[in-house]
């Protein structure tokens, strides 16, 4: 069954919750009914588009993308992120969540930031927003911080990381990514606060887990963060069927008698 803010909100220490991105509506149907929620996340821009990072991409991209998303996953929670520079204050957060509302069947909105973005958290959760909070590592921050840190590596960190979950449960969020922190941090973040917190690369300790569909299903082969855990390689499957596709038609045995007209 479709989950709801209130039923996630439940689950905290019931179950673990998962979650995997999608960025089409192929996957976002193979994917539905399979987990939690699904995220379109502005990852979509690295392993989907080709780019180094996740700056580059705009709303329209991001609506796009999510609609393509929730006409596939039909009946399952979809969360879009907002990109980068699309939540700067109160004002430009709540115009560019809402044309999300509007435009896709989008069920919350993904942000990042702790305590520095607790004011618009505010703001769009009490316009009827739905928000997911992303703390520790933060990838829209790579340009800012001279490349991707693990954080939560000691104790001034973590007591930070901790005001920042907090800051984000206040604002209204219901839902927590907690990105690329120590596993000890992410234990002390989950248990700091009421709403579920969801980790990637942050150890077994959070209310659950996200990762990107195109790592866990090795599709993306320039890199494999170490957190990532591989279930299929689907690169050699993909590349294997197109050798094979390549030599029938080659060899004259694509098409058969069976598939023609
Ligand atoms: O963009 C994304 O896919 C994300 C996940 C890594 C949490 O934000």
């Amino acid at each position: 069954m479709k989950q709801t803010v209130t039923s996630i909100q439940k689950a905290k220490g019931t179950r673990k919750l998962t979650m995997i991105t999608a960025y089409d509506a192929l996957f976002g149907k193979l994917f539905d009914e399979q987990v939690d929620f699904i995220l379109v996340g502005d990852s979509l821009n690295m392993s989907f588009s080709g780019n180094k990072d996740t700056l580059s991409i705009g709303l329209p991209e991001m609506i796009y993308h999510t609609n393509a998303v929730c006409n596939g996953a039909k009946n399952t929670f979809v969360i879009c992120d907002m990109p980068f520079g699309t939540y700067v204050d109160k004002k430009t957060a709540f115009k560019n969540a809402r044309k999300v509302y509007r435009k896709t069947n989008a069920d919350a909105i993904k942000i990042e930031g702790g305590k520095s973005k607790a004011k618009i958290i505010k703001h769009l959760t009490s316009n009827s927003i739905a928000v997911v909070g992303h703390i520790g590592l933060m990838p829209q921050n790579v340009k800012a911080e001279g490349g991707y840190k693990i954080k939560g590596k000691d104790k001034q960190n973590i007591k930070s990381l901790i005001k920042d979950a907090i800051a984000v449960e206040k604002a209204g969020a219901f839902l927590l990514v907690v990105e690329g922190v120590k596993s000890e941090a992410a234990e002390a973040i989950t248990d700091a606060v009421s709403i579920p917190v969801i980790g990637i690369g942050a150890g077994v300790d959070t209310d659950g887990q996200v990762l990107v569909w195109s790592d866990m299903f090795g599709f993306f082969e320039e890199f494999k963060p170490k957190f990532v855990r591989q279930y299929l390689d689907g690169a050699k499957i993909i590349k294997d069927g197109l050798k094979q596709y390549v030599e029938d038609v080659e060899n004259k045995k694509f098409p058969s008698e069976d598939e023609i007209y």
